[in-house]
């Protein structure tokens, strides 16, 4: 991760306008850091079965982590979960303003599309991964579930479409990474195998990332935790100690699914998934 996140660095978004505070704006939230588990998840995939194809497989790695940042950057707004902090920083709304933020959320998520327009990879390959951050990003995935996610905010759902919830708003990006990582390196029968893992490992990384919103400080977090009281998540309907059960289910199903990995993709995955699988405990 140490060469991402140079080249993350490296390829800022930048710009030559008269405004005085965009530029710093459109980097602010990429340069305050993240765990980066999206990218993560591509380049190990594309690691395990071509590592030639690494340095190239950055630019679709950056395209997620863009994407990602952007949904990062509105999901705070006030009109949305209301939150002053992301990322250990303070977040673009309450540093700069409203219009700012969502700007530079809009910005990113074109820029991530822009990025990937121009990856070293065939026009195939990358109409390919450009429909698949798509759907999964989009108004099928991620944004389908955040607006899920606030109109049903106050009004409890079954845990049925919570997980419905979680796999848009969470799980579809993460799946995507995963099975990014496969159409990069030309292995599209194993990208719906990465694909429905990766749908389980999102749902599971949504349940844990509320759990810990609980469990945590915001000085921990990096962003502010108890804040989601009135939102659908198996902690506010099933409670903490049922939703870590629950945890341990989905964790103890997926350690299972990765044993049945190949072992190129089992030796590069292995260390990473079960940090993340366990990061509930
Ligand atoms: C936060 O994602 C939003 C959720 C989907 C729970 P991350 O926990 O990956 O946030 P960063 O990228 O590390 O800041
Ligand atoms: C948001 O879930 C998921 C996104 C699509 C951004 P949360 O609202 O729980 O994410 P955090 O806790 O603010 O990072
Ligand atoms: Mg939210
Ligand atoms: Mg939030
Ligand atoms: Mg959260």
């Amino acid at each position: 991760m140490q060469n991402f996140e140079q080249f993350l660095i490296d390829n800022l978004p930048t710009s030559t306008s008269i405004h005085p505070t965009y530029e710093k704006a459109l980097q602010e939230m990429l340069r305050a850091g993240g765990k980066k588990f999206r990218p993560a998840l591509l380049l190990g995939v594309v690691n395990a079965y071509n590592p030639l194809m690494v340095e190239s497989a950055r630019y679709a790695a950056y395209a997620i982590e863009l994407l990602h940042t952007y949904s990062l950057i509105h999901d705070d707004l006030p009109s949305m979960d209301n939150s002053p902090l992301r990322r250990g920083k303070p977040t673009l709304h309450v540093v700069y303003d409203e219009v700012t933020a969502i700007l530079v959320g809009d910005a990113l998520n074109t820029y991530s599309f822009e990025v990937l327009s121009n990856a070293p990879f065939s026009d195939y390959i990358k109409v390919k991964l450009i429909q698949e951050l798509a759907y999964n990003g989009g108004l099928n995935g991620m944004v389908l579930g955040q607006a899920i996610d606030c109109y049903f905010e106050n009004q409890p759902l079954s845990i049925d479409d919570v997980k419905i919830l979680h796999t848009n708003k969470t799980a579809k990006l993460i799946a995507a990474s995963l099975k990014m990582g496969a159409i990069i390196v030309g292995r599209e029968d194993l990208g719906e195998k990465l694909y429905d893992f990766g749908i389980k490992l999102g749902v599971l990384f949504q349940i844990q990332d509320d759990i810990l919103d609980v469990t945590q400080s915001s000085e921990e977090a990096g962003k502010l935790t108890n804040n989601d009281e009135d939102k659908n998540s198996f902690v506010t309907l099933i409670g903490l100690d049922e939703s870590i059960k629950e945890a341990n289910a989905l964790a103890e199903e997926l350690e299972k699914e990765l044993s049945s990995f190949d072992d190129s993709l089992r030796d590069e995955l292995s260390e990473l998934l079960l940090q993340y699988i366990n990061r509930h405990k």
